[in-house]
């Protein structure tokens, strides 16, 4: 990661706004909305591969804070939740001397660009958005503007930073793909104006699914159920999760996401915690009853989550070095994210100041 002056910049006198990434290495974008606790969904279809990727791109990770609005947030846990988030990313493994760290709402561009993008966005494209039907009826009291708008926003957050890659877990490739779309209408009005990113969906962990319905995605909504856990979460609380996992009638463990899908995903999550193939740890367990298997899992979750935890409850306990990534984090987002909004205004005929 090599840092240097935007051009243009004073050369005495700057100050971190003026810092971005100078080396020709690839970007990378990517979000979790602080909606609540962190999950070991959005852990394993998502984080894990920032921190593995961080090493080999110039990445932008965020608090995509605009977009956790869309459903009603208490504002302080709201407050809380980002805060914590920010810890749990450095606590993953993500350094702040070499990712950019930043609250979506603290880089107004990305919501400026959002409005124009809208412009080019298709009333039919965003209904055909199946987060968007999902969202509509889970919410059928609050079917607000901004939930059938937030693919945009989406886009907006990728295209300002020109992303190539963006790491995200299966239920947000048609978000991707839609970005793709408009980022080339724009482009066919205005010539070669955004990149187009390509998705980065991992092979196992993409859908990590519901610990008591193994068909339904594990998410932040089913925390009191027992189907989601959090990377917070205490050991004991996760052992009680895998023990009361969902599982079937038979005996065999064996993948087949069909036909046994509690254990295919039991299997899936053994997997991505312990670096092991499913047909490797399928071989480790034959013959194994369900009770043993379920344990090694919470095991290997327990083992993955501890140094997490315990890092992340260390660093929330120095809210002022917090303060210090994400507001570094700002700066350097903004100066990058300002390059491609100035950019646009341009070309699509506003004045310049
Ligand atoms: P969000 O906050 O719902 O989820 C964050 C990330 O975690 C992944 N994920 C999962 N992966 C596997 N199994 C699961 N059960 C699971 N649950 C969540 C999601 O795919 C996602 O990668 N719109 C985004 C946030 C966002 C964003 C962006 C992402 C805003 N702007 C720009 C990428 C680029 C969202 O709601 O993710």
């Amino acid at each position: 990661m090599v840092w240097g002056l935007r051009p243009h910049a004073p050369a005495s006198n700057h100050n971190i706004k003026d810092l971005i990434f100078m080396d020709d290495r690839k970007i990378i974008l990517s979000g979790i909305k602080p909606s609540g606790a962190l999950t070991l969904g959005s852990y394993l279809g998502a984080i894990k591969n920032w921190v593995e990727l961080s090493d080999t791109y110039n990445c932008y990770y965020m608090m995509a804070d605009l977009h956790a609005i869309t459903v009603r947030q208490d504002p302080a846990t709201l407050r809380r939740t980002t805060l914590e988030q920010i810890a749990q990313y450095i606590a993953c493994g993500l350094d702040p001397e070499k990712n950019v760290i930043f609250i979506q709402s603290h880089v107004p561009a990305h919501a400026e660009l959002a409005w124009v993008l809208n412009c080019y966005t298709m009333f039919g494209e965003l209904s055909r958005m199946t987060q968007f039907k999902d969202k509509s009826q889970k919410n059928a009291d609050n079917i607000n503007a901004g939930l059938f708008t937030y693919p945009v926003l989406m886009a907006a957050d990728i295209l300002i930073y020109q992303a190539d890659l963006v790491p995200v877990g299966d239920d947000q490739k048609q978000h991707v793909e839609l970005t793709r779309d408009i980022a080339n209408r724009f482009n066919g009005v205005y010539g070669d104006v955004f990149k187009l990113p390509e998705p980065f969906i991992p092979k196992v962990g993409a859908r990590i699914m519901s610990l008591q319905d193994p068909t339904s995605k594990m998410s932040k909504s089913e925390i009191d159920n027992g189907g989601c856990v959090c990377l917070m979460d205490k050991p004991e609380d996760i052992m009680r999760a895998f023990k009361r996992a969902v599982t079937d009638s038979e005996t065999e463990i064996r993948y087949d996401v069909k036909a046994k899908p509690g254990i295919s995903n039991l299997l899936q999550i053994y997997a991505v915690a312990t670096g092991k193939s499913i047909p490797q740890a399928e071989q480790e367990f034959a013959g194994q009853g369900y009770g043993t298997f379920k344990q090694a899992v919470g095991e290997a979750v327990v083992e993955l989550l501890r140094p997490v935890r315990e890092e992340a409850q260390r660093l929330l306990a120095d809210k002022a070095y917090l303060e210090k990534v994400y507001t570094e984090g700002a700066q350097k987002a903004a100066a990058a994210a300002n390059r491609t909004l100035r950019k646009v205004y341009k070309k699509v005929g506003f004045i310049q100041k």
